[in-house]
């Protein structure tokens, strides 16, 4: 993910985007986890150029974009916090452990901490379920997460 200053260089990062993916087949899902793998986030005001793009109303592209929990619409924070929410992670107290990052970090699922260093997510299966609960700091899983190792992983990302 590349920290984007200005919204020139988010227009003009976008604008390649979209020309690199706007001719394949079924278009819209790539291009909107390209747009979130290089940016961070799927601005609302990209709706309409990627509408434009592929022959799509800037509803449609909002309904896509809000179905998915996995598109964020706004920047992160510096680090991204996933807790996963699906079953064998539920089953092995993962609801404890998103009520204790949630108290630590004073956010709720979607929000980002005040000194801006963690945003807090939910996710629906890391395929680490043999090791559960896990716990996805950035790109990295984490599995068999106590709330000690959350507020470690949390002190790390804060230092
Ligand atoms: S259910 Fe959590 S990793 Fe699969």
């Amino acid at each position: 993910m590349q920290d984007l200053e200005t919204k020139q260089d988010l227009d003009l990062r976008l604008g390649a985007l979209i020309s690199e993916h706007q001719h394949m087949p079924g278009a819209l899902m790539p291009l909107l986890h390209a747009i979130q793998d290089n940016i961070g986030y799927v601005p609302e005001s990209s709706y309409s150029q990627i509408g434009k793009a592929l022959s799509l109303s800037v509803a449609e592209v909002h309904g896509v974009v809000t179905f998915y929990h996995h598109f964020r619409t706004h920047k992160p924070g510096r680090h991204v916090m996933q807790i996963c929410r699906a079953e064998s992670c539920q089953s092995m107290g993962s609801e404890a452990l998103e009520a204790h990052a949630k108290k630590c970090l004073n956010v709720d699922y979607h929000q980002t901490t005040s000194d801006d260093a963690i945003t807090l997510e939910a996710v629906y299966c890391l395929g680490n379920c043999a090791l559960s609960p896990a716990v996805m700091m950035d790109e990295e899983v984490y599995g068999r997460v106590s709330a000690e190792d959350l507020d470690a992983l949390i002190a790390e990302a804060r230092a």
